[in-house]
C-alpha cells in the first residue's frame, strides 16, 4: 500500500488485527527485514511496516532525512490508517526514529521496543565516517553497501548468513542513491535523546547484540537501564534479525505481552 508525504510515494505493509504495531527498519533495510516478526505476531496484532523514504519502495523526499522527519512520516502513517496509539519497534536507524517520534509525540506510543540502537548521538568522529560514506555512496555504490552490510556481521554469520545478507545487499542496490545520502545526512545530524528515552513514562526495552560493531553493548545497555529500560543483551553482531532471529523473536513477543 502507499500513502502520499510532500509528494512522495511512501510504501507501507498492513497484516492482522489487534492493537497496533508499527515496525521501523534500519538503515539500508526495508519492511522485507520484518517478515519473520510478521509471521510471530499478526494473529493477536494490527502489524504495519514502513519503507523509510528513500529506502525499500519510497520515494526520497529531501536532501537531509533527518530523524524527525522521518517521524512525522511515521506521525503521518498512523493518521492515515487511523490509529491513535501504536507500539513502535524500531531496528538500529529505526529505533533513532523512535526515539524522534517519543520526543514529538509521546502519547501516541503505547511501548517503544528498541533493537541494536542507542540514544545518544553521533561522535565527531563518527560524523565524519558518514560524511566520507556520503561520498563514497555516491562514487561506487555497490561497493559502499556490499561493504556496510556486510561489516554489520559478526565474522561467523557472513558465511552462515551470507543468502540473507545477500538479499539485503540486492535490495538496497536498487535504493535511490540519494535516499541513502539523505539517511546517512540525518544520521550524522541527529541529537541526543538519552533524556527524551529517560523521561518517557511507558514500557521501553532494548535488545543489544554481544558483538555489534555499530552499537557498543556494555555501554549502551548501562545508559539504557538508567533510563529505567529493560536491557537484553544476546550473542551475535548488529543484524540481530538474521544472526539470532529466534532469540529476537522471543524478546519482541515477551516485550509484547509484558
Ligand atoms: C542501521 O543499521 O540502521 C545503521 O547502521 C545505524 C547507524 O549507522 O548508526
Amino acid at each position: 500500500m502507499t500513502f502520499k508525504y510532500q509528494n512522495a510515494n511512501i510504501h507501507y505493509t498492513k497484516s492482522g488485527t489487534g492493537p497496533a504495531v508499527i515496525l521501523l527498519h534500519g538503515f539500508l533495510e526495508s519492511t522485507t527485514m520484518w517478515e519473520p516478526l510478521v509471521s510471530r505476531i499478526a494473529d493477536k496484532h494490527t502489524v504495519i511496516a514502513i519503507d523509510f523514504p528513500g529506502m525499500g519502495k519510497s520515494e526520497p523526499v529531501a536532501e537531509v532525512h533527518t530523524m524527525t522527519m522521518m517521524a512525522e512520516v511515521v506521525h503521518a502513517l498512523l493518521q492515515e490508517s487511523n490509529i491513535d496509539k501504536a507500539t513502535l519497534i524500531g531496528h538500529s536507524m529505526g529505533g533513532y526514529i523512535t526515539l524522534a517520534f517519543i520526543d514529538l509525540f509521546e502519547d501516541k506510543a503505547e511501548k517503544i521496543i528498541l533493537l541494536n540502537t542507542t540514544s545518544i548521538a553521533d561522535s565527531e568522529e563518527r560524523k565524519s565516517v558518514r560524511n566520507r560514506s556520503v561520498q563514497l555512496v555516491r562514487e561506487r555504490p555497490k561497493a559502499y553497501i556490499s561493504m556496510a552490510i556486510g561489516n554489520w556481521a559478526v565474522e561467523d554469520s557472513r558465511e552462515k548468513f551470507k543468502e540473507d545478507l545477500d538479499f539485503l545487499k540486492n535490495q538496497a542496490y536498487t535504493f535511490p542513491i540519494e535516499g541513502i545520502t539523505a539517511a546517512l545526512r540525518g544520521m550524522r545530524d541527529r541529537k541526543d535523546r538519552t533524556e527524551v528515552l529517560s523521561k518517557f513514562p511507558k514500557p521501553k526495552y532494548l535488545l543489544l547484540a554481544e558483538d555489534d560493531p555499530i552499537i557498543d553493548a556494555k555501554e549502551t545497555s548501562k545508559l539504557a537501564q538508567q533510563a529505567g529500560v529493560k536491557v537484553k543483551i544476546i550473542s551475535g553482531g548488529h543484524m540481530s534479525m538474521i544472526e539470532n532471529q529466534t532469540a529476537l523473536l522471543d524478546f519482541v513477543q515477551s516485550a509484547l505481552e509484558d
